[in-house]
C-alpha cells in the first residue's frame, strides 16, 4: 500500500516535472549568427516595411554541435524597454514560460549554409521595440541552440515597429462612419425617390 502511494507520488512528480519544465535559455549555446537589415533605433511600419534576415551557424562550431539541429525558427522578440510593466511579455529562463519572443518570422529546416529571408512586417505586430533571435530545434522540437542580432543585454541593434492599431484606428473609425453615412444617405435617397414616385402616381 505504502509503496503504491510512493509510486503514484513519484509518477505524479515526474509528470509535473516534464509537463512544466521547458529548456532553460541559460543552458543553450549561442552557436547561431543572426543579422537583420536594420539600423539601431530605426522605425519600421507594420504592414508596409520589410527586413532582410540572415542566419547561419557560427563557423567555429561547424560539425561540432549542429548534428542535432533539425529546424530553425527566427523570432521577433521584445526588447527590455518594451517589457517594462508588461507581464505578458516577461522574459523567463524556462523557455516554456518565456514571453520574450512571441512572433515567428520564419521557420526553416536547418542548413549549414547561411540562409536569408525577407520578412514583411505583419500588420498584427504591436508597436514596440524589438530584436531578432533564432532558435535551433532538435527532432523532438526542443530548443538546442540560439543566436540573436543583439548583444546579451539586448541593447544593441534594436528597432521599433509602429503597429497598425495606434496609427490606423482613427482612419478605421472614420471609414466606418463614412460607410454608415453613405448607407443612410442611400436609404434616404430611395425613400425620397419612392415617396416622390408615389406622389406622382397618386396625383
Ligand atoms: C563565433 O563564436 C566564437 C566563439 O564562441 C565567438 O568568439 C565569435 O564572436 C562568434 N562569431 C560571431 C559572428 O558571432
Amino acid at each position: 500500500m505504502k509503496s503504491h502511494l510512493l509510486t503514484a507520488f513519484l509518477l505524479l512528480f515526474c509528470l509535473v516535472q516534464t509537463g512544466n519544465g521547458g529548456v532553460l535559455f541559460s543552458s543553450l549555446p549561442q552557436t547561431l549568427v543572426v543579422t537583420a537589415s536594420i539600423k539601431q533605433g530605426q522605425v519600421l511600419i507594420a504592414g508596409e516595411d520589410s527586413i532582410i534576415l540572415t542566419w547561419g551557424l557560427n563557423q567555429s562550431f561547424v560539425g561540432r554541435t549542429d548534428e542535432s539541429y533539425k529546424e530553425v525558427k527566427v523570432k521577433l522578440c521584445y526588447a527590455p524597454i518594451s517589457q517594462v510593466d508588461r507581464k505578458w511579455r516577461k522574459t523567463a529562463n524556462d523557455l516554456s514560460k518565456d514571453k520574450t519572443c512571441q512572433f515567428i518570422m520564419v521557420s526553416k529546416p536547418f542548413q549549414k549554409l547561411d540562409q536569408t529571408f525577407k520578412w514583411s512586417i505583419e500588420k498584427e505586430a504591436p508597436t514596440a521595440t524589438y530584436f531578432v533571435r533564432a532558435y535551433a530545434y532538435d527532432s523532438a522540437g526542443k530548443e538546442v541552440a540560439y543566436g540573436q542580432n543583439s548583444d546579451a543585454k539586448k541593447s544593441s541593434n534594436l528597432f521599433e515597429v509602429q503597429g497598425i492599431s495606434g496609427r490606423h484606428l482613427s482612419l478605421d473609425v472614420a471609414s466606418v462612419c463614412f460607410s454608415a453615412f453613405a448607407l443612410v444617405s442611400l436609404i434616404g435617397f430611395f425613400l425620397v425617390e419612392n415617396s416622390k414616385k408615389k406622389r406622382s402616381t397618386d396625383n
